[in-house]
């Protein structure tokens, strides 16, 4: 282990998981005991519990779990020496140098070096590329715009970029991992991006973890990104949004495309950012949750616009944002409505976009004649499910008011439907929350340690064992006389066992932070969901002894199933071997 333990835990002590977490999550109290909506799955009944005495937090629902720097880990997508970091810089502590993990750490920093060099390339090779530069200013663009946004050029040949980065002195193979360049069939390493205006993803740090890249004709396909890398992943990033977070108003507007994003921040809109290429995620919604509160959705105008619209307006919901929508009347993206109305219109148009609940109700009264019965019948009953979906009662109550005046009806009536729905989707919701727990057992836990399932009985036997020495490592010489690693059944405890034995070996105790780098977040969360199993037992020396004898049990009745023949076999000759010595 890089990082000594004895640092670690120095970090943790400084570190109060509830106010690290809180900043996150909207805690409440629950005895001694703080709960809230996780952060890592989408749910509506709180299941995510921060324990406060151990300075740990699990999600009874994704199993989410672990320690403050698994939660680091986990919600800012770092690796454990970038988590141990952030936290130190929280706690005003330094990672002393010479201990910190080189490899990842140094992996990581070799791939962004790469990604700086090649915008720097790019950004050069724009420069002296006479129509790529005409390309970008007939779309508008200004000097200082495309110097802002550090805009490039790859040209045509197959290995320019390849060229200059091994002059630099990198790897074929860490160009590749980089995603700045592919592989043909015949093993010879060219450049990804040809002959294409370049677009440098930047993150919030101001790293260059990505490109997008557009041809400057009618070619196939327009645009082509990065392939998501160890420092790029496409459904967690947002384009610009390095810009977008420190404009200090509490509105970010979402829009579709690269070019509309830099058209919107030449107006005066630097609150701009977009996705990648792909639909909205859940991540990038959480992720623009931490920079406002209110998104001003800007896609196109056309059919697929819209529908993109209304999943992304469902995701940026349950991100606890405010949703509002973008009318480009007369033009079909922003890019195109700035060019024809200027930046004038489109600040009145933003201060004018309806929410969304306002949108839907217009969406839906549109194609219906409301003048006829069938029509505000019809009416009425989408606009139920439109105010049922809304978790305030006071919302619900203004907008049945609206409905209920525009069609000339009684508003009670109206909330009666609404309620009616909303009985019923909560019905439904528990339903599927409990479903999702038992799939998630089956698939999370299950999938981490796969023969849990056909070894429950010394499984469990196993993660008593576990419980008891996380609380009382003075066991720890006991247990080792009649039980080593190798006589764990299942790979996943044993790999936990044998990571409390190098703690302990070190004279600390095991802990989550013991785990450290070996186990990743979601292992770290099942092993933070055996742990809780800790309070079955009162902790005494008998409960290991029956413990072990259990396990020994399962083994001797060869009720162990995986372990195939021949390597009974082997062991049993081994055996033989051992007792003729
Ligand atoms: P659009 O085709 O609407 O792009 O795709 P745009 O930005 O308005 O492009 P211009 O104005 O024609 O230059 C919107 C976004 O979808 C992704 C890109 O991120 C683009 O900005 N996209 C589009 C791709 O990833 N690949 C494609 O082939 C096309
Ligand atoms: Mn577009």
């Amino acid at each position: 282990m890089a990082i000594s333990q004895s640092f670690v835990e120095e970090l943790k002590s400084r570190i109060e998981i509830e106010e690290l977490i809180g900043g996150y999550v909207k805690l409440r109290r629950q005895g001694s005991n703080l709960s809230g909506l996780c952060p890592f799955h989408s749910e509506k009944t709180p299941s995510f519990t921060v324990f406060v005495g151990s300075q740990s937090y699990y999600c009874f629902g994704c199993h989410a779990g672990g320690d403050a720097i698994t939660f680091v880990r986990a919600i800012e997508h770092l690796d454990y020496v970038e988590a141990v970091k952030v936290l130190a810089d929280r706690a005003g502590m330094t990672v002393p140098e010479e201990q910190r993990d080189k490899e990842s750490a140094v992996r990581r920093a070799d791939l962004l070096e790469l990604n700086r060099i090649a915008a720097r390339w790019f950004h050069e090779q724009l420069r002296a590329s006479p129509d790529a530069i005409r390309y970008l200013v007939g779309r508008g663009l200004q000097e200082k715009t495309i110097v802002h946004f550090g805009l490039g050029y790859a040209p045509p040949e197959w290995d320019g970029l390849l060229k200059h980065l091994k002059q630099q002195g990198f790897s074929e193979p860490d160009i590749r991992r980089a995603g700045l360049a592919a592989v043909s069939k015949q093993g010879s390493y060219y450049d990804y991006f040809r002959n294409r205006v370049m677009f440098p993803i930047i993150d919030v740090r101001g790293k260059v973890i990505g490109f997008g890249g557009r041809v400057t004709d009618d070619s196939k396909p327009k645009y082509l990104n990065s392939p998501d890398t160890p420092v790029f992943k496409k459904s967690q990033s947002l384009f610009s949004l390095c810009n977008a977070k420190g404009t200090g108003g509490e509105r970010l507007i979402l829009a579709e495309g690269y070019l509309d994003v830099i058209s919107l921040w030449q107006a005066g809109f630097p609150e701009a950012v977009a996705t990648l290429g792909t639909a909205l995620t859940g991540e990038q919604s959480r992720l623009m949750a931490r920079y406002a509160k209110e998104i001003v959705i800007a896609y196109d105008m056309d059919d697929a616009g819209r529908r993109a619209s209304l999943r992304a307006s469902d995701l940026l919901t349950a991100a606890g944002l405010k949703v509002r929508m973008l009318q480009l009347d007369g033009a079909k993206d922003p890019d195109e409505y700035l060019r024809v109305h200027g930046a004038d219109r489109l600040h009145a148009q933003l201060n004018r976009a309806e929410n969304f609940v306002e949108y839907k109700l217009s969406r839906a009264a549109e194609k219906l004649d409301l003048t006829k019965s069938d029509g505000k019948v019809a009416y009425l009953r989408e606009a139920a499910v439109i105010l049922a979906d809304l978790q305030s009662p006071i919302e619900r109550d203004v907008y049945a008011g609206h409905v209920a005046a525009q069609l000339g009806v009684e508003k009670e009536n109206l909330l009666i439907e609404v309620r009616r729905l909303r009985r019923s989707y909560a019905k439904k919701a528990q339903q599927q929350e409990l479903t999702q727990q038992e799939r998630q057992l089956k698939t999370g836990v299950g999938r981490l340690n796969p023969e849990k399932a056909r070894n429950l009985r010394a499984s469990r036997a196993e993660e008593g064992i576990l419980c008891l020495l996380f609380d009382h490592p003075d066991y720890f010489d006991e247990m080792r006389q009649a039980l080593s690693p190798d006589d764990f059944v299942t790979a996943f405890n044993r790999r936990v066992l044998v990571a409390f034995e190098e703690a302990i070996a070190r004279g600390d105790r095991p802990d989550l932070a013991s785990l450290t780098e070996d186990f990743s977040v979601e292992e770290i969360g099942a092993v933070q969901g055996i742990l809780l199993g800790r309070d079955r037992f009162a902790g005494t020396r008998e409960e290991l002894r029956e413990l072990i004898e259990t396990l020994d049990g399962c083994r001797r009745r060869g009720d162990i199933r995986e372990i195939s023949m021949d390597e009974q076999a082997l062991r049993s000759y081994l055996h033989s071997m051992a007792d003729k010595k």
